[in-house]
């Protein structure tokens, strides 16, 4: 009976997270899952677990009616969601000088591009001319790499979009921002409230508005709490929407890659895909129809974590490859290589991995990934997605200690994969498929041979519909691929001990949000104050034994522009406030443990002695 006791145990994990006191103030996306407590100890198939708990999370219904959180299913969520959808529809149908635009940083960003191209993509089936755009902080740029910094930015957040939109006289703007706190989104939903003749702006995020981001934005007169209060007071009169469903605390501590980016895909394809089903087929958009949409993944949430033996599986061999410091990369084809290549980008940031860690390549390269500023391989290695790239630098030296994961569905060319698998093999026996096929079309029987039977294969019910439905499936082999590859990274990152309890010890601090955020963690393993934390964060950061006037009173935009070049300074600054010891001596003892969590949690456990 997992499942039942899987509900049990979610129901007593909400039961803690959601009243009041648990880790007061911080907002429900930076708190601590109690799911998850003890996943950096997990193995394979634990870990599979607690991330299907915590995924499940995302559909999980109120426990009262008099709830406090909104959740996904819940009566005011289902409105916003089918106004919004009311709004797409008066788009579609008068689309001329008209733009749906879909934006966000980091994973928010790089979703707001996959979906703005996936449904401009339907609208040319239907021989309609694109209305959706995207914009994402640091540009293209950053669909493939960490780029942290512009997030701080609301101006450019603002200027951005003024580009994008020139000439528009209806824009239906939807900002995205899962923890209620970018800046950068903040700037443009601020230039859309000014602007209301035009614009009609949307916020997506998993906190409730009394939890978005109240700290003063340097150089700008508001915060992201005052933009979500006036859009609620213009929600009345349906000017403005905030869309805000509580979805848990994620499984690794503030991670809104995860569920963040998850419940973001749902919420978005949900709203979408009813004003086209409500332009092209006539069908109604109404409180049924959107749950019928949200119920539809709930059930790609239960086929995917059907497969936990093969998840395990595939985690133990990543997680081994990252341990003999060999790599792991994904091999995709369409839009499930772009889902390769978000989540190979986001391991940088998350885990403070190196890039060559994790890598994403896709057949087609940019030409596949249609995104606005072309092909970007010039700019270095890191952006260099072609699979051919992969076969012109990865292969010549890949071996034993690496893994390679294939992802690709039934409506590919089979003889494609067949004969890129084939010059894999001759270099490593690690070879890995994910792959969706689906009732009516289902793979030739070589894929046992070919892939040494290392399959996680998902077979889907068919939909005998028409191409919207083609769409709607592959939507869903989307988002079981990014559960999948979501737990293939944070699975072997966690076996190599790059996770401590359920917190990312060794995150980059390249914004504001991820400073604040590893000062509170030093705080709470360490029980210092905020002032002796940020002390020890800087001294780590500069690598410095003391700190200069000029260092302690710069802007953290300073501090997080260092951060760049700096490596394990939130270990570092753990191990200075917990032993006293110097800086140096800390990195030194980094060093020494080569498993940054061993290192840190002995480091902590002495001092508690
Ligand atoms: O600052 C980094 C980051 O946490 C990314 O990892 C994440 O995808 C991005 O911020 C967006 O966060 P949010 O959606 O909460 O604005």
């Amino acid at each position: 009976m997992p499942g039942h006791q899987g509900e049990t145990r979610r129901t007593r994990a909400a039961q803690e997270w959601e009243s009041p006191g648990y880790e007061s103030p911080l907002p429900v996306t930076e708190k601590s899952n109690p799911l998850s407590r003890d996943i950096d100890r997990a193995g394979p198939q634990q870990i599979v677990r607690v991330l299907q708990e915590c995924d499940a999370e995302v559909f999980q219904g109120d426990l009262q009616t008099d709830a406090e959180y909104k959740r996904l299913y819940s009566e005011s969520v289902v409105q916003i969601l089918v106004n919004v959808a009311k709004r797409v529809k008066t788009i579609l149908k008068e689309p001329e000088n008209s733009l749906i635009v879909l934006s966000g940083c980091g994973t928010s960003g790089r979703i707001a591009f996959l979906l703005s191209n996936t449904f401009n993509r339907i609208l040319a089936r239907h021989q309609q001319k694109p209305v959706y755009s995207y914009t994402i902080a640091g540009g293209d740029k950053a669909l493939l790499t960490s780029q942290e910094a512009p997030e701080d930015s609301p101006s450019l957040g603002a200027q951005v979009l003024e580009e994008t939109c020139a000439g528009k006289k209806h824009v239906l703007f939807i900002g995205i921002s899962c923890g209620l706190s970018a800046p950068f989104v903040a700037g443009q939903l601020d230039f859309c409230l000014n602007n209301l003749d035009i614009f009609t702006p949307v916020l997506i995020g998993f906190n409730p508005a009394h939890m978005a981001r109240a700290e003063p934005i340097q150089g700008w007169p508001h915060t992201l709490r005052e933009v979500t209060e006036r859009m609620l007071d213009l929600q009345r009169g349906q000017r403005a929407f905030v869309l805000n469903p509580v979805v848990g605390p994620e499984a690794i501590s503030g991670s809104s890659r995860m569920k963040g980016g998850t419940a973001t895909k749902v919420l978005l394809e949900s709203l979408l895909l009813l004003g086209h089903r409500a332009v092209h087929r006539h069908s109604e958009i109404n409180h049924q129809a959107v749950l019928d949409c949200i119920r539809d993944y709930e059930t790609v949430h239960e086929m995917t974590y059907s497969k936990t033996e093969e998840l395990a599986d595939v985690i133990g061999t990543a997680g081994i490859s990252l341990q003999n410091q060999g790599h792991v990369y994904y091999l995709g084809w369409k839009t499930l290589g772009i889902m390769g290549i978000i989540d190979a980008s986001e391991c940088i940031p998350t885990f403070g991995a190196d890039f060559e860690d994790i890598r994403g390549f896709m057949s087609g390269g940019f030409s596949e990934m249609n995104n606005k500023e072309g092909d970007l391989s010039s700019l270095g290695p890191q952006f260099c997605i072609d699979q051919k790239d992969f076969l012109s630098t990865i292969l010549p030296n890949l071996g034993e200690n690496d893994t390679v994961i294939f992802i690709f569905t039934v409506d590919e060319d089979f003889a494609d994969v067949e004969k890129l698998a084939g010059q894999v093999k001759s270099k490593t026996s690690n070879l890995q498929a994910i792959c969706h096929e689906h009732g009516g079309c289902r793979f030739p029987v070589n894929i046992n041979n070919i892939f040494a039977s290392k399959i996680l294969r998902i077979t889907w019910t068919s939909s005998a519909g028409d191409a919207e439905d083609g769409f709607f499936m592959r939507l869903q082999w989307e988002l079981s691929t990014k559960w999948i590859l979501n737990a293939i990274s944070t699975g072997a990152h966690i076996l190599k001990g790059k996770v401590y309890k359920n917190y990312m010890i060794d995150l980059k601090v390249t914004n504001s949000k991820l400073y604040r955020r590893a000062i509170g963690m030093l705080q709470r393993f360490t029980g210092c104050s905020w002032m002796q934390g940020e002390r020890a964060l800087l001294r780590a950061l500069y690598r410095v034994e003391e700190l200069t006037e000029e260092m302690i009173t710069a802007d953290v935009s300073r501090h997080t522009q260092a951060a760049n070049a700096s490596d394990k300074v939130v270990p570092t600054a753990l191990v200075v406030l917990q032993t006293g010891c110097s800086v140096s001596e800390a990195q030194a003892h980094l060093r020494e443990g080569s498993v940054v969590r061993d290192a840190v949690e002995a480091c902590l456990t002495s001092g508690r002695h």
